[in-house]
């Protein structure tokens, strides 16, 4: 079934289902790049701190697909927030990936003790009017980040990046993101080291619609308008993860997977300015 696309609040579109890049690199990186592409993804989802930029440029070229069906989407660094530095950081990313132009460019994490997400955000404003970059966001953003990049510049971002899954289901974040009119991504939506594969409300629906748990938990991401970015390096696996839209979920099975937050949830337990950029 051909995946479903939203409309980005400044016009553009996004699959509504993307894929996870990290920390696929070197040959067998770009082989499983290749292999996502022929499953039909169509969202790429990379950052300059993930060291694969080249392998994606690449395995895009050896797929052959067509540039207007394809979102590329890759991530600034905190080392880069400076205005003049974040600039040069966008041409090294095109260059690295050999493009034009990136659908989609995000502000990794705020930084907030350095405080220069501000300045990040202006020069992304400045290379979309430049055509560089289709659609500008961000990633890891709370409420307060959201609303000073906004104040400062006029401009609302695209998307929020965040961690989201059914140990996380970040209702208050997805609240804020909506009512701003910005599109929720989330990462590590299988909940990577701690997919709860086996939590009776994710049995019952995989028993039920005859799909795998992680099906269910993708179609949940679906189920709350969020744009879940899965990474798998096995073919079967990436074939799997986007075959999502040929069931539903029930309001009530989309509550009893969201009840499975909990508070020690949060995969990435750390402060904002002390952690690893993923
Ligand atoms: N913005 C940020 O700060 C941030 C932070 C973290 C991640 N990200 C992005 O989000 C993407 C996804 O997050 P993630 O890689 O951390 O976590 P994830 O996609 O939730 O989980 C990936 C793990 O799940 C396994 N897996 C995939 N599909 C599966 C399935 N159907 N059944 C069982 N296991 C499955 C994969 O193994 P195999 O490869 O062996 O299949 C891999 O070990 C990243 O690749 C990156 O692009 C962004």
């Amino acid at each position: 079934m051909a995946t479903p696309t939203y409309t980005l609040n400044d016009g553009s579109t996004l699959p509504a289902i993307g894929f996870g890049t990290y920390p696929l690199r070197g040959e067998e990186g770009v082989t499983a790049v290749i292999g996502a592409l022929e499953a039909g993804y169509r969202l790429l989802d990379t950052a300059v701190n993930y060291d694969n930029e080249r392998e994606v440029g690449e395995a895009i070229r050896r797929a052959g697909v067509d540039r207007d069906e394809l979102r590329v989407v890759s991530k600034l660094p905190g080392r880069h927030h400076a205005y003049v530095d974040a600039i040069a950081s966008v041409h090294g990313s095109l260059e690295r990936l050999g493009l034009d132009y990136l659908d989609l460019h995000l502000i990794h994490w705020p930084n907030p003790s350095v405080g220069r997400y501000p300045d990040a955000w202006r020069a992304l404003v400045a290379l979309r009017e430049q055509g560089l970059i289709r659609s500008i966001g961000v990633s890891n953003f709370s409420e307060e980040h959201l609303r000073r990049v906004v104040d400062d510049s006029g401009v609302t971002p695209a998307v929020n990046q965040i961690e989201l899954h059914p140990y996380f289901p970040q209702a208050p974040m997805r609240a804020v993101n909506e009512a701003l009119g910005i599109r929720t991504e989330s990462w590590s939506p299988l909940g990577k080291r701690q997919a709860p594969f086996t939590e009776a409300p994710v049995v019952a629906a995989a028993e039920k619609y005859g799909v795998t748990p992680g099906q269910v938990i993708l179609r949940w991401h679906v189920e709350l308008g969020a744009i879940p970015i899965p990474k798998s390096a096995t073919p079967e696996r990436q074939r799997q993860n986007l075959d999502v839209f040929g069931f539903s979920l029930t309001e009530a099975e989309v509550e009893a997977i969201s009840g499975l937050g909990r508070s020690d949830g949060r995969l990435f337990g750390g402060d904002p300015d002390t952690h690893e950029e993923q």
